[in-house]
């Protein structure tokens, strides 16, 4: 089936424990949760001291998408608050095999984010080291955009490429996920969707639930 990681970017920040819970009650199967830094990307989220605060209140699969300037000066941060899975973008990220290493190294996965206008084959030297690829299907930075179709067939090709070379990534998408769009993303094979305005903005249980449906 395919997977659903609300976004809480678009959660209410004041009651976030809140909306946390209601969507672990509502079977979303992991949590994604995006830092901005209003450098890489144009727009500010909050930082590690955040992800600490949510670890201590879900059993959640973590799902942590750096979009900082310097990713690699703050893994250690974002490892000791309770990740379970850090994404780094390729286009920012120094020294990729180290970063890999040492993420791995704290016995937690490791994803590869590419940017729309970023080349698929760019990830091809890592894809038998990491466990996640995450495409973005939005320029990254806010909630609410539309869908940009001419990434799916970045999530075609890494999908076969996985088939043909026995590869173990899974393949998770971001940015303008609603039911038509997540449909196409998982006929291109994508195992992961993020939606933040589609599940936050609508009720939350029906969101999920129609989300999970696509694969059926
Ligand atoms: C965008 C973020 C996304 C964002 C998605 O830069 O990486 O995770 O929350 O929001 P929607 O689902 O509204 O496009
Ligand atoms: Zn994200």
């Amino acid at each position: 089936m395919l997977k659903v990681a609300p976004s809480i970017l678009s959660a209410d920040f004041l009651n976030l424990q809140h909306d946390i819970e209601e969507v672990a009650k509502d079977k979303a199967d992991l949590l994604h949760i995006d830092i901005m830094d209003g450098n890489f990307v144009p727009n500010i989220s909050f930082g590690w001291t955040m992800l600490e605060q949510i670890r201590k209140v879900t059993d959640l699969f973590l799902d942590v998408h750096l979009m900082i300037a310097k990713s690699n000066e703050y893994l250690d941060q974002f490892i000791h608050a309770g990740a379970d899975l850090i994404d780094v973008h390729i286009e920012n990220t120094q020294d990729i095999d180290q970063v890999i290493k040492k993420i791995h190294a704290a016995k937690i996965k490791v994803g590869l984010v590419i940017n729309p206008e970023t080349k698929v084959e760019t990830v091809l030297p890592y894809l038998d080291q990491i466990d996640q690829v995450l495409v973005m299907t939005v320029h990254p930075g806010f909630g609410g955009q539309q869908f940009i179709p001419e990434c799916l067939t970045k999530i075609a090709y890494l999908n076969q490429l996985r088939k043909n070379k026995q590869f173990n990534y899974q393949i998770e998408v971001d940015g303008g996920i609603n039911e038509t769009t997540a449909k196409q993303c998982y006929e291109k094979g994508t195992d992961i969707v993020v939606a933040g305005s589609y599940v936050f903005k609508n009720d939350i249980k029906n969101a999920i639930e129609i989300l999970h449906k696509v694969s059926e």
